[in-house]
Formats: C-alpha cells, sequence, structure tokens
C-alpha cells in the first residue's frame, strides 16, 4: 500500500515525528497570517469598545460663578471654546467668533467683527456685512445650571441679540 503524508509531512508510523523545514515554514506561514487577521479584527472590535460619547465635545461649557462673571463688564475673548462674552448690567450673551466663511476666528473690530482670513465683516451684532461670510454670527444659549454656574449651550443658537440676554438671578 503506498504512503501517504499528512499536510505535516509526518509519518504517521514514525513514533517520533518529524517535520521538514518546508512544513515548518509553512506553517509559520499560516500563523502570521491568521494572527495579523486577528489583530486587524480585534483593533476594529476597540472602535466599537470605546465610548463614542467620548470622542464628541460636550456641548455645554461652564462659564462659572454669576458674581464672577457679571463682575467683567464688557467683552472679552474666551479662546478655548472661541467665543465673546458680552455682560451688560447684570445680563450676560455668549456669540461664536467662528467666521461662517470657512471656519477662522474673527477679531473684534471697531465696526463689530472682522476676519482675517477672507475679508468677511460684521457689525458688532455679528450680522454679515461684507466678504465672502454667507451667514451671521450666533448666539449660544446661556443658563444657570443645577451646581449654580453659567453655562452655555452650543448646540442650541439664536440670531435675535436681544433674546441671546440672559439675565441670572445671583
Ligand atoms: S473664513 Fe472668514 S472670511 Fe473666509
Amino acid at each position: 500500500m503506498p504512503k501517504y503524508r499528512n499536510s505535516l509531512n509526518v509519518d504517521d508510523d514514525e513514533k517520533d515525528p518529524s517535520i521538514t523545514r518546508r512544513s515548518f515554514l509553512a506553517l509559520m506561514g499560516v500563523g502570521a497570517c491568521i494572527l495579523g487577521a486577528a489583530q486587524m479584527a480585534g483593533a476594529s472590535m476597540l472602535g466599537y469598545l470605546y465610548p463614542n460619547a467620548m470622542k464628541v465635545p460636550p456641548s455645554v461649557f461652564s462659564l462659572g460663578r454669576p458674581e464672577e462673571v457679571l463682575a467683567l463688564e464688557g467683552k472679552i475673548y474666551n479662546v478655548k471654546q472661541k467665543v465673546f462674552i458680552e455682560t451688560l448690567a447684570g445680563k450676560v450673551r455668549v456669540q461664536t467668533s467662528v467666521c461662517t466663511h470657512l471656519g477662522c476666528t474673527v477679531n473684534m473690530v471697531e465696526t463689530g467683527y472682522a476676519c482675517p482670513c477672507h475679508g468677511s465683516t460684521y457689525d458688532r451684532f455679528g450680522r454679515n456685512t461684507g466678504g465672502p461670510a454667507p451667514l451671521p454670527l450666533v448666539f449660544f444659549e446661556v443658563f444657570k445650571g443645577a451646581s449654580g454656574d453659567l453655562l452655555v449651550d452650543k448646540s442650541k443658537t439664536t440670531l435675535d441679540w436681544e433674546e441671546a440676554w440672559y439675565t441670572p438671578v445671583v
């Protein structure tokens, strides 16, 4: 009867099976492929395990204690949040500094705001008055949180500069 070798070229009749160099390399190749596939599958699974909410920056941020915010009479710029915080006679409102053309940060100028990138201009209420900017600068909702801090929700916007004022009870 002819002798057939199995895939490892191991003779079943032998007590001490040996493996050829070719079989060993073939096994290593198959093993490397399986390991690589497993690593790729594992890496893609990690993306599902990591909570998506952590990647999205929170739309709500704190301005601080109302008495501290209202003490800052005038308009100041918050670099981190890219907003202008304006306070006047116990009221506060928050407006974006992101140009509605391509997203550069606008600067405060005498007449309102000006974008250094492509020359868009806005009046002091944020209405676009020149350049390629297609829309006005929005105001964000300000409210008092459960902690007592003044909070800003960037997901809630208005173009009404009078409605944008918030008067916190201190
Ligand atoms: S990004 Fe402001 S004018 Fe283009």
